[in-house]
């Protein structure tokens, strides 16, 4: 790491952010849990450390607190939000619940000209979420801004050690790329290093170290992350890598001929196409409850990959597309405070005999850093810019028992849908769109025939996160114009409806 900056998670939801703003100005970032020891820390010869925000108060008995030690290693400190009421509290100042809490933006008044602050005019808006608030600061440390309600910045120059009150990393807080900037460039002094061309180059070099001269297997599922860590590690070993790509039955329209065509003919990579469909199928035959599909279909997965893995001979490695935030969940599940949110696994634990080591090259890499990352190793854009797709495919997306039928049905709609989005150029307008399938007949007329139905969901999300969604305000005439192709074009649909809900309450997926 050594030109970087490490970022120590108490918890707040922002510190991704944090940590990919800093990416994106060419420094390296890595978040590490708040109670890392810290030689861990150490080991890695940062630039500067930032203490991130969290939930929990400074006063409350189980707060998490670090060593005061931190403060004299003379690497620079930027404490956010929590971060700044830890300074205070362990250096010796006093932090207390304020009167009123302060959520959302707010107006931050600069009083004092200091390196944090440089380019931040006199009064800007900046985003907050405390109920806490500095009373007393520590010896050394000067007021540096405010709000009309608390303290809102505090430093010590002599130590570089700064803290705000507010989330400089939140877009809402006008000057906080520029806050940033300056903990990094001014005070740490960082240099800017990261960036992908010599990742792929490093990665390159230390995958065919790592491998030497043995197999390694990768589960391919056609979606961003397995598919760069496979054009990744072909390039690094050729065909020495083989990837599995287990075909479910539910995927979307032409998805496995898609998969084959691009990464098995075009970039001539060694894949074993399975055509699990119709075990799938009769695995999940008059199963209706969504959780129980939901285990069926991540079993079988594994039973399939496993029985295809073992049949190749002296496989020594198993790769896979884990990227950062992926690491990051399972550390903070592990220890840190974060919530942990979902953890996706397609790849369950292989066969103990087979005894393979692990292979992540993207573990260190946010996904619009894997995006890219694919983009110069020449996989197509419109493979790169997909939206997710979920492990259990189509399977959770009809609703009830799922047959052969059903799911024929859905993907000709899908299709449809996801056509249009491309030709009306909103694709990339939203995060994610797809069609679901209700098991709910209706009455319906074509021509002059009557009809009796499925109804066909359109449902379009737009999220920067995926934790919390809102639907699409897709425009009316496009809207129509996916519906009247739907109803004409698929057989066995004669009602298309558009899903209106926000996540929370609901959720992206309807199972
Ligand atoms: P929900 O429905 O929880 O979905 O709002 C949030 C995001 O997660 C995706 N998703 C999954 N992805 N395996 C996956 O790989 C799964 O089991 C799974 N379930 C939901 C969903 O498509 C959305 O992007």
């Amino acid at each position: 790491m050594k030109n970087g900056i490490v970022i120590l998670d108490f918890g707040s939801q922002y510190n991704q952010l944090i940590a990919r703003r800093i990416r994106e100005f060419g420094v390296y970032s890595e978040i590490l849990p708040f109670n890392s020891d810290i030689e861990e820390i150490t080991k890695l010869m940062p630039k500067g450390i930032i203490l991130s925000g969290g939930p929990s108060s400074v006063n409350a008995s189980d707060a998490n607190l670090i060593t005061k030690e931190i403060y004299e290693l003379g690497i620079p400190i930027f404490g956010i939000c929590y971060g700044m009421q830890l300074t205070v509290h362990l250096l010796g100042g006093k932090v207390a619940k304020g009167n009123i809490g302060e959520y959302g933006k707010s107006t931050f008044f600069k009083d004092k000209n200091v390196r944090l602050l440089k380019d931040v005019p006199k009064s800007s808006t900046v985003w907050m979420s405390h109920f806490d608030e500095v009373e007393i600061l520590p010896n050394g440390f000067e007021e540096i801004g405010h709000t009309s309600t608390c303290i809102a910045g505090i430093a010590n120059e002599e130590k570089k050690i700064y803290a705000t009150q507010f989330h400089p990393e939140v877009a809402h807080t006008e000057f906080g790329t520029q806050i940033i900037k300056n903990f990094v460039f001014d005070i740490c002094k960082c240099e800017k290093t990261w960036n992908l061309s010599d990742y792929i180059e490093t990665s390159i070099k230390e995958i065919k170290e790592t491998v030497g001269n043995k197999k390694v297997i990768l589960g391919l599922s056609g979606g961003v992350d397995s598919s760069v860590a496979a054009m990744l590690i072909h390039k690094a070993i050729g065909n020495q890598l083989t990837c599995i790509f287990v075909d479910l039955g539910l995927m979307r329209k032409n998805e496995a001929k898609n998969v084959m065509q691009t990464y098995g003919e075009h970039y001539n990579m060694n894949i074993i196409h399975v055509d699990a469909s119709k075990e799938f199928l009769s695995a999940l035959k008059d199963v209706s409850d969504p959780e129980t599909k939901r285990k069926i279909i991540g079993h079988k997965f594994i039973d399939v990959f496993n029985r295809e893995a073992i049949k190749l001979k002296d496989v020594s490695f198993l790769a896979q597309g884990t990227i950062y935030p992926d690491v990051i969940e399972s550390k903070s599940a592990k220890g840190g405070p974060s919530v942990t949110i979902k953890s996706h696994h397609n790849v369950g634990g292989l066969p103990e005999e087979m005894n393979l080591k692990l292979l992540e090259p993207l573990k260190e890499l946010f996904k619009d850093e894997v995006r890219n990352l694919g983009l110069q190793l020449g996989i197509p854009r419109k493979m790169i810019m997909r939206h997710p797709f979920p492990g259990p495919g189509l399977g959770i997306r009809i609703l009830g028992a799922v047959d052969e039928e059903k799911v024929k049905i859905l993907q000709e709609a899908d299709d449809i849908f996801i056509q249009e989005l491309y030709k009306n150029n909103l694709y990339d307008k939203v995060s994610q769109a797809f069609v679901v399938l209700l098991p709910v007949k209706s009455v319906g007329v074509m021509g002059d025939e009557r009809t009796y139905e499925y109804t066909a969901v359109i449902r379009s999300a737009n999220t920067t996160d995926f934790m919390t969604a809102t639907w699409s305000r897709l425009p009316y005439d496009f809207l129509d114009l996916v519906s009247t192709r739907i109803i004409n074009e698929v057989k066995g649909i004669n009602r298309v409806v558009y899903d209106i809900s926000s996540k929370p309450p609901a959720t992206i997926e309807w199972e």
